[in-house]
């Protein structure tokens, strides 16, 4: 059973539309509740990750699962010379196709960020955003092997994902989060400490060049307001006091972020190749 989002004639289009509240991974509810903003660390985080990185009108821009289009827009806005986006789902990438304009240098494709099918070193900028936490260690690092690749010499590469503080901690507190992240959002939740996120991306060549860290606020009310705008928040809360499954989940998933609040970081890496 889902939420009816007013006047939303796309609403049957959002990636997980056909899935039960209770059962859906949880960034496709939030999104069928009106969140567009899907990564841990906001549109702050995001804007921070795009002025690091440097975007600009000589860059040809590969995105790693654009999602619901979101950054894809603002790195519209630095007007690159052109932008790819490659979306697993094919919801998602039709939605984020939706919000882009018709111009021959801006695509979308429907696939897996391990295999692209780009040539080699097309790309000057490859950007994924809350995709590798999701994917499990092996594909984290054919995700990064596949990002070098389509990278030319010196491109730079920029994540933006969930990370556990500090790098040393215990095994059992990292277990006890991965659980309780999978248990909250449906979906394998493996985060890694900013020393593993950095070895990883050593691992397959990159050197890395900025890390910042941000508390991990995704579903507190001022973050909210800052990523969805004062009346999108008001409509996302909206929609989660009508419907009483999608209530219990995200308050599950806003239990579990406050609890492990002191380990829970979300995380922006700048590296190059
Ligand atoms: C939490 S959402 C984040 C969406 C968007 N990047 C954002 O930050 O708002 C995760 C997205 O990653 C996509 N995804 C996960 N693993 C992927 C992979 N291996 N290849 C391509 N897309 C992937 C999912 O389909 C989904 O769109």
């Amino acid at each position: 059973m889902g939420v009816m989002i007013a006047k939303n004639d796309q609403a049957e289009r959002l990636p997980g539309h056909d899935l039960r509240a209770d059962k859906m991974p949880g960034h496709w509810l939030l999104a069928r509740l009106g969140k567009r903003v899907l990564r841990p660390g906001g549109i702050a985080m995001t804007r921070g990750l795009l002025a690091d990185i440097s975007v600009g009108r000589d860059d040809d821009v590969v995105e790693f699962a654009p999602g619901l289009g979101v950054t894809a827009r603002l790195i519209l806005q630095r007007t690159p010379h052109s932008y790819t986006g490659v979306e697993r789902d094919s919801a998602a990438a039709a939605w984020t196709a939706q919000q882009l304009p018709v111009q021959p240098n801006v695509s979308v494709s429907i696939g897996p960020a391990e295999a692209t099918g780009l040539a080699d070193g097309v790309a000057t900028v490859v950007v994924g955003e809350a995709m590798l936490s999701m994917n499990p260690s092996e594909h984290k690092q054919q995700i990064m092997q596949e990002a070098y690749r389509v990278l030319h010499q010196g491109g730079r590469y920029g994540i933006h994902e969930l990370a556990i503080v500090p790098d040393d901690v215990s095994a059992h507190v990292k277990g006890d989060i991965e659980a309780a992240l999978s248990s909250a959002i449906h979906v394998g939740a493996r985060p890694l400490t900013p020393g593993e996120w950095r070895s990883l991306l050593e691992s397959v060549g990159f050197h890395v060049e900025c890390i910042r860290l941000a508390p991990m606020n995704l579903l507190r009310p001022a973050r909210l307001v800052a990523d969805e705008g004062l009346l999108g928040a008001l409509r996302f809360l909206r929609n989660v006091a009508m419907d009483r499954d999608a209530r219990r989940r995200v308050l599950k998933m806003r239990r579990t972020f406050h609890k492990h609040r002191a380990h829970l970081n979300a995380i922006s890496i700048v590296a190059r190749k």
